[in-house]
């Protein structure tokens, strides 16, 4: 295995990584969330909030936004949701 592969593996596997974070959010979302509204209709709600701030915005709405996710879930739904929507 030269250096070079090496390399590049280690600058792909983040982005890998974040794909699957976002998968796992909308799955997470989709199973405890979607009854009321789906994965897209939340994220056009967020519109108004800058992606920037939404982790922090999310993270105090879901303190009492039903129903309660664990600590993890939590996690990865709101960088799920924190991605830009278009
Ligand atoms: C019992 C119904 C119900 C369930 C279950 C529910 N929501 Fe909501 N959600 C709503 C309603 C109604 C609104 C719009 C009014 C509001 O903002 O509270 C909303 C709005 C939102 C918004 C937009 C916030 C904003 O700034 O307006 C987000 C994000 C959201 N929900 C995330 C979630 C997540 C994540 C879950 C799962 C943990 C979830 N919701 C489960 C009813 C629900």
């Amino acid at each position: 295995m030269s250096a070079r592969f090496l390399v590049m593996a280690c600058m792909l596997l983040p982005l890998t990584a974040v794909a699957d974070d976002i998968s796992k959010g909308e799955e997470i979302f989709n199973n405890k969330c979607s009854q009321c509204h789906t994965f897209s209709m939340a994220q056009a709600m967020l519109e108004p909030v800058a992606e920037k701030d939404r982790p922090a915005y999310l993270r105090t709405f879901l303190e009492t936004h039903p129903p309660k996710l664990n600590a993890s879930e939590k996690e990865v739904v709101i960088k799920a949701l924190s991605q830009r929507s278009d």
